[in-house]
């Protein structure tokens, strides 16, 4: 059975007329549900299976809860499905007092389960473990597999690593997966204490790191030393691209656009591809996923961010923006509203 997100979601639905369904994107602005409350669903990312977007995030509603699921086939109506893997589930370090961030699903073909991937730490963020659930359906109850470090590699470990990471395995904290056009399943994730960002391909079933771990050919180091998170990869024409942010904690910072023409690197900046007013700071976001624009040609993609409010994390918003990759690279401009037929502006600069 499913948690849902406070009994007063269910009850308000029934009493209230439901409320106008939004025509358009709105980013940073307050954005209800099919049942009229806040979407909660930060650091997240979209699935897309059948037709129907389920999209994963963490919830900020005082204490963490665990990971929220919503589902819609345009993008703009959310219906709440609940919580798709709650937070008893977890390990004592994540579960008491710490958190779960940035989930992500991918849908393995082969084994037919829906498998999340998410980053698990303690308060003091030392814990900075993945953790891997699945499911047999996509709003869950997800079942907890286990948590772990998937690579251990000697980078010069720290004397009196707080992180324990000769110990332990290096640190595994904002992440995002990856399915490419050949099925083979990857992870990125901060990694080394957020110094450098690893890159990780998937066993088949896309529970573990694909085995025996071979430096540049089954996992790597990329952005090396550069202190890169909340990595949001995609693909277009044969070439991979990689948004990434600074390490601030909650407070935005400019965002780096990083090309490859595989997956291992070497990736090559191109520089903050933010334009405008406030383009340093990524309009006052930080970046969690890239989704192809549904229904749009090749090279129409929507940028999801959050716009984090660091004292009270359970009002931040969502910033998503649309933009297509032309010559290699791409705009990220701040719009106050828009909708799908924008992307025929945006290819019409062609
Ligand atoms: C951010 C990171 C978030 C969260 C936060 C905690 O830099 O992107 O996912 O971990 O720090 O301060």
């Amino acid at each position: 059975m499913l948690a849902t997100l406070g009994a007063g979601c269910l009850l308000g639905a029934e009493a209230a007329p439901r409320p106008a369904a939004p025509a358009a994107f709105e980013p940073g602005k307050v954005w209800l549900d099919t049942q009229g409350n806040p979407i909660r669903s930060h650091a997240g990312g979209i699935l897309e299976r059948e037709g129907v977007y389920y999209w994963y995030g963490q919830e900020r509603a005082g204490r963490p809860s665990g990971v929220t699921v919503y589902r819609s086939r345009d993008l703009l109506n959310w219906e709440p499905l609940g919580l798709a893997l709650p937070r008893e589930v977890l390990p004592e370090e994540a579960r008491e007092r710490g958190v779960c961030e940035r989930p992500k699903v991918l849908w393995n073909a082969k084994t037919r389960r829906y498998v999340m991937w998410m980053h698990l730490d303690n308060r003091q963020y030392t814990y900075a473990m993945a953790g891997v659930a699945v499911s047999e359906k996509p709003e869950g109850p997800f079942a907890f597999l286990e948590a772990f470090r998937p690579v251990r590699f000697d980078f010069g470990y720290p004397e009196n690593d707080r992180c324990r990471q000769k110990e332990l395995g290096n640190t595994f904290r904002d992440m995002n997966l990856f399915l490419d056009d050949d099925g083979q399943a990857y992870v990125f994730y901060a990694s080394e204490d957020n110094r450098t960002m690893y890159i990780v391909r998937l066993n088949e079933a896309f529970t573990r790191p694909a085995e025996p771990l071979v430096q540049g050919r089954t996992w790597a180091r990329i952005l090396v030393d550069q202190y890169r998170e909340a990595p949001a990869p995609f693909k277009y024409r044969n070439k991979y691209y990689l948004i990434t942010s600074g390490c601030t904690g909650w407070n935005p910072n400019a965002a780096d656009l990083s090309v490859a023409n595989s997956l291992f690197g070497p990736w090559t900046s191109r520089g903050n591809p933010c334009v405008g007013p406030e383009r340093h700071l990524t309009f006052r976001a930080q970046s969690t996923f890239v989704l192809p624009a549904p229904g749009k040609p090749p090279g129409c993609f929507i940028f999801m961010a959050d716009r984090w409010e660091p004292k009270r994390l359970e009002q931040s918003t969502h910033v998503w923006l649309p933009f297509v990759v032309r010559e290699d690279t791409l705009l990220l401009e701040f719009r106050e509203r828009w909708d799908f037929s924008i992307y025929d502006a945006l290819r019409g600069g062609q």
